[in-house]
């Protein structure tokens, strides 16, 4: 029987627990730090990630949008215990390679001879083009769209709706605001927002998602 714990009983968890049910998962469970929570998605939380190796004949998923903990957690695990999980209804080119604890949400796309890293999420109706390197613990939020031959660094986060035009570079740990387009190389990690991106008056990086 297939059987998951995933680490986060958050909303990102749920729509998580929704992936795997879909992929046949049996038995899942969620593991989380707070004490409070008791319940994700009609599923129990059975202890914290402390408790994880009671688990030893479960995959596991990291359900944690800020890519620092989502990192941190997956040292911990360990890659070999790692699960990627894929929604059925997303559309990824048989070229495409996804590294391991990455989840790609309905509706994602991802083309041709694109190599997505360990524990990205790719969200909602977003979309990665043909060619691109996606780093590890990379955030492609809801229906932000990244064009051809776009490489992004590890733990860059790309906020709902922004826009990456085609053959740019992006460094590690940057924010990219909800709704930006970006249409130059940014060589210097902070916050870009606005059309064309401007940096942000905040240039320090949260690792948030
Ligand atoms: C860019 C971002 C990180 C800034 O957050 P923040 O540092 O808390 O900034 P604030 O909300 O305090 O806003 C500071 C200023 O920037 C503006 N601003 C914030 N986000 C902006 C954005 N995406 N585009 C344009 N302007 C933005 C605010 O209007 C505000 O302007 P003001 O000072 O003139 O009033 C955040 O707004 C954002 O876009 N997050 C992405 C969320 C997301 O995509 N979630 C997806 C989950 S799947």
């Amino acid at each position: 029987m297939k059987r998951l714990a995933i680490i986060g009983a958050s909303g990102h968890g749920k729509v998580i627990a929704d992936i795997a049910v879909k992929n046949g998962y049996k038995e899942i469970v969620f593991l989380d730090d707070n004490p409070n929570v008791q319940e994700c998605a009609g599923f129990r939380v059975v202890g914290t990630s402390e408790d994880v190796d009671k688990y030893s004949d479960y995959d596991i998923i990291v359900a944690i949008g800020n890519a620092s903990i989502r990192k941190k957690i997956h040292k911990q695990v360990g890659e070999y215990r790692l699960t990627t999980l894929i929604h059925p209804q997303s559309v990824i080119s048989r070229r495409v390679t996804i590294g391991k604890g990455t989840v790609v949400m309905a509706g994602a796309i991802i083309n041709s001879d694109t190599k997505i890293g360990e524990g990205c999420i790719i969200n909602t109706g977003a979309s990665v083009d043909h060619d691109c390197s996606i780093g590890d613990f990379v955030h492609v939020s809801v229906g932000a769209h990244i064009a051809g031959t776009v490489t992004i660094g590890k733990r860059t986060w790309i906020g709902a709706g922004a826009t990456v035009s085609n053959n740019i570079e992006i460094c590690s740990e940057c924010m990219i605001g909800a709704g930006a387009v970006v249409v130059s190389n940014i060589k210097e990690k902070g916050t870009y927002i606005g059309v064309p991106v401007k940096n942000g008056r905040r240039t320090y990086f949260r690792g948030g998602g």
